[in-house]
């Protein structure tokens, strides 16, 4: 039997990512830093847009929300997360013009370290709340109809 905690395994492919654009980051390859970014927005967004339109209304209509589990939070999370992406890839754009981007790039790495405790916060709730209860709640039927909806875009 499958179950809905499986697409928990994306948030590992998206960290996945978060390194490679790092990497590049630290070899002041600005522009390859910045493509990667893309595309670790475009996993990110895809994963929360399934998260937001698929799963969360079910969580809110059928789950026993613990303390700590409620789906505004997940919702406001989302936000938080999508935004810190867009400002990191301005403050790139921004550094690739830059004579002497070694202090913007420390900040950025810095401002990143933060986001990712963010990521993990995140992935720490819905391991402990969301996917647990959307398992326990669904039918094999329901899984299955909802993994074929959010089939992942990662190769
Ligand atoms: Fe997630
Ligand atoms: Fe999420």
């Amino acid at each position: 039997m499958r179950n809905l905690s499986e697409l928990l395994d994306i948030h590992q492919d998206l960290e996945r990512i978060f390194f490679r654009h790092q990497q590049k980051l630290l070899h002041f390859e600005f522009e390859a830093a910045l493509s990667i970014l893309d595309e670790y927005e475009r996993a990110l967004l895809k994963h929360i847009e399934d998260e937001n339109t698929h799963l969360l209304p079910i969580y809110i209509e059928r789950g026993a929300i613990k303390r700590g589990g409620a789906a505004q939070m997940f919702f406001d999370e989302h936000e938080k997360l999508a935004n810190h992406i867009t400002f990191f890839k301005e403050e790139i754009a921004r550094m690739a013009t830059e004579e002497n981007p070694d202090k913007r790039l420390i900040w950025l790495i810095e401002r990143e370290g933060f986001f990712k405790k963010l990521c993990d916060h995140h992935d720490i709730r819905e391991t402990d709340f969301l996917y647990p209860e959307l398992d326990r709640i669904t039918t094999d039927e329901e899984k299955l109809e909802l993994l074929g909806k959010v089939t992942c875009n990662f190769p």
